[in-house]
């Protein structure tokens, strides 16, 4: 948000210079910039809850991410390949720690997998506890309606969150499913984490000209439902809130009590990724979904759950990884955008494991035990699409970043039996390389996964109609 002001205020003063001008006056001279407002009381209790993980890892200060807005900015993001990898070893995703190297399946089941599973539990996303509270799905509301002429039965659903361990917080999840009206047997359903609104606080990264307009037409699950699939909505700020204030409450503080984290408890995007579990364990109760056959997606923040959602629940198959970038499937020690940085900030803290700041203070990005190439790796052998657009719009993302994380998981695809991207160079743009079962598309537009959707709906249909 504040990246966004450093923008506004050389507009503000234009508007205003030509204003007076058009009336004769001459401009007050420029005042300094008006001083950011004061923080409200959910950046203060964010603060406050950063903090805290702070002390209880010694960190006394952290550095400040890369900016997003501003080119004028001495620390604005970096956007020149040539300076992008300071850090171009990245961690063997097929080494033991006991330095030997995975040969079959069964050292990565066994041995690698879970060691990789353990690093990004402890350091990056944090751990989901040992027990977590029983979801009761209640179907709230049935409706017949048409979405694009489609007859679909929609379901309203609420998943109430056992709170009686302490009734202080209470978690109802809210699902929306829609099934076509006419299936004959249980159907695919592409399940999105649901944002609405417009996204806050987004670097966008540089401005984006002459590309194509959004994409008109269906929507996305007007696309879905021209297969015959079925679609689903899940509400992540119903199962976690979206920033460090939260922590106390939601799915996070039920289990912990009200108390705040310890360095190595689970973030949002662990907690978004579990409530998606929880809405595909509904799924397996009803009889209009094809529970084998669900796949996950989500945009930005919601992309970085996915890639989580889909790491860590092997019953989701396939997923739709759209602009997750930093904390996402970016590789951690790319410079480019986003990083490490702005996602230790107070605004973005919360998603990740407290143990995520030390990367950003006394630790660097190379210190980290994984990288995002072994997240997309948990995901193998089953499907995965990764998205971005353009540089010009979404370079924030850093699409590169998020091609080598692909790129970098492919020997794990290969040693289950998969095919790999076929390549480790970068492609041009919209140039999708769909061949395998890790893939990747870069479009021309902006931070949107809309003009991806028909590229993944034709690579998710290679794997729903078998
Ligand atoms: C910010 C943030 C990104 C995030 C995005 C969003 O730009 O830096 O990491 O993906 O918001 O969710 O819109």
């Amino acid at each position: 948000m504040f990246l966004t002001r450093s923008l506004r205020v050389p507009l503000f003063g234009i508007v205003l210079i030509s204003g007076f001008a058009a009336f004769g006056f001459q401009p007050p001279a420029p005042a300094t910039p008006p001083a950011p407002p004061p923080p409200n009381p959910t950046q203060i209790a964010s603060q406050e809850d950063r903090q805290k993980m702070m002390d209880l890892l010694h960190i006394s200060s952290l550095r400040p991410g890369a900016n997003g807005s501003n080119p004028q900015a001495p620390n604005y993001a970096n956007y020149d390949e040539s300076k992008a990898n300071p850090y171009p070893v990245l961690p063997d995703v097929m080494l033991l720690k006991n330095g030997k190297k995975v040969k079959t399946a069964k050292d990565w089941w066994d041995k690698r997998r879970p060691e990789i599973v353990e690093d990004f539990d402890r350091e990056i996303y944090g751990r989901m506890p040992k027990v977590t509270p029983a979801v009761k799905w209640e179907v709230t509301e049935t409706l017949n309606e048409t979405n694009g002429g489609v007859p679909v039965i929609t379901k309203k659903l609420i998943g109430h969150v056992d709170n009686s361990a302490y009734p202080q917080i209470s978690v109802d999840i809210q699902l929306n499913l829609s099934t076509p009206a006419s299936a004959t047997r249980p159907v695919p359903v592409i399940m999105e984490f649901g944002f609405i609104g417009p996204f806050p606080g987004r670097g966008p990264g540089p401005a984006r000209a002459g590309g194509p307009p959004p994409p008109t037409g269906p929507t996305w699950q007007q696309q879905v439902l021209a297969k015959g699939w079925g679609y689903a909505v899940l509400v992540p700020g119903s199962i976690q809130a979206d920033n460090g204030a939260g922590l106390t409450k939601g799915i996070i503080g039920l289990v912990n009590k009200g108390q705040p984290r310890k360095p190595d408890d689970w973030g949002a995007l662990r907690a978004w990724a579990w409530g998606a579990s929880r809405a595909l364990d509904y799924f397996e109760t009803d009889k209009a979904v094809d529970a084998k056959r669900v796949g996950v997606e989500g945009h930005s923040r919601y992309g970085k759950a996915t890639a989580v959602a889909m790491a860590y629940d092997s019953r989701f198959a396939i997923a739709f990884v759209s602009s997750s970038g930093e904390g996402g499937v970016k590789i951690h020690r790319r410079n480019w955008g986003e990083l490490v940085e702005n996602v230790a900030a107070t605004s973005e803290y919360h998603w990740m494991a407290g143990n995520f700041l030390k990367y950003a203070g006394p630790l660097n990005w190379n210190d980290l035990p994984v990288d995002s190439h072994e997240l997309v790796a948990l995901c193998a052998p089953r499907p995965v699409f990764i998205s971005a657009g353009a540089t010009q719009g979404d370079g924030w993302v850093d699409a590169k970043g998020m091609f080598e994380a692909a790129a970098g998981a492919g020997p794990v695809y290969k040693l289950l039996g998969r095919k790999d991207m076929g390549t480790t160079e970068f492609p041009a743009i919209e140039t999708p390389l769909m061949d395998g079962d890790v893939s990747f598309r870069q479009h021309t537009g902006g931070h949107t996964p809309a003009p991806n959707w028909p590229t993944f709906i034709t690579f998710a249909e290679r794997y729903f109609s078998k």
